[in-house]
């Protein structure tokens, strides 16, 4: 077992691939909340993100076998990733990974659709103004919401959601804005928002969080505010050291 990158009361963060990892305890996560790689050519510090739609496939077959196992029997997953990909050739990524879940025994439960606001200004159109091969994006990300074995959880809780928090996200449709890459200095963070509305609506206070690709840490400060215990692996010395800096 590999020692943590970095340790504060409930948080536990690991410098480690997550393929490779055995830090985390078998059967042991009650909700997972990550935004995998997604094959964009995004510029990470040292991942490569430009691998071929198939080596991404069979990449995302494997670390979502590795997290089922180490999910409890009414753990529950909370997925981030786009509903599509234009760069490089147009994929299905959405409907791809839900099957590869579902295949490797995840169930579905149901999908959210976060309406990013203010993703940046489109310039493909493909053919302006002509049928001859336009472009259609739609400019929101997904959020998979999966289960191991059974969705309702075994164990009675307390849930920290309020009356209005409720009824809000319980509306599969969620608006609210995109987190500025500068400003956190990593590529691809999502904001605080996202996990701490999944912590609050999927999880009981204390129960363990997984994010297999915890990048700046964002999901670690969510837990953090919701007192709930956290575990973060991130493959990238100077991400950990970033979220580090974030976390306390
Ligand atoms: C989309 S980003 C996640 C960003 C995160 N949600 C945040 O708010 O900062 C994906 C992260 O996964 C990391 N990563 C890529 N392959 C990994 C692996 N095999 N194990 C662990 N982390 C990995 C990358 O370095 C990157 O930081």
């Amino acid at each position: 077992m590999k020692k943590p990158f970095f340790e504060d009361n409930d948080i536990r963060l690991f410098n480690d691939d997550i393929l490779n990892c055995k830090s985390v305890q078998k059967e042991s996560i009650d909700l997972i909340i990550t935004s995998p790689p997604y094959t964009l050519d995004i510029k990470y510090s040292s991942f490569d993100d430009k691998m071929s739609y198939e080596t991404y496939l069979q990449f995302s077959e494997d670390w979502l076998t590795k997290v089922y196992n180490l999910s409890k029997e009414d753990g529950r997953m909370c997925l981030n990733i786009p509903l599509d990909k234009n760069k490089g050739g147009q994929q299905s990524v959405y409907a791809d990974i839900a099957t590869i879940a579902k295949k490797i025994g995840w169930n579905y439960h149901s999908t959210i659709i976060w309406n990013e606001q203010n993703i940046s200004r489109r310039t493909a159109w493909g053919s302006w103004m002509s049928a001859s091969a336009p472009y259609v994006i739609a400019p929101v990300e997904v959020i998979v919401i999966l289960y191991k074995k059974v969705w309702k959880k075994k164990n009675k809780g307390e849930s920290d959601i309020t009356r209005e928090e409720f009824m809000e996200w319980t509306n599969g449709v969620w608006n609210f804005s995109g987190e500025s890459k500068k400003r956190i200095g990593h590529p691809a963070p999502f904001p605080v928002e996202l996990p701490k509305r999944c912590i609050k609506l999927f999880s009981y206070v204390g129960d363990t969080i997984l994010d297999p690709f915890v990048g700046s840490g964002s999901t670690l400060i969510a837990c953090k505010e919701a007192n709930r215990k956290g575990i973060g692996v991130e493959i990238d010395e100077k991400y950990c050291l970033l979220a580090k800096e974030r976390i306390i």
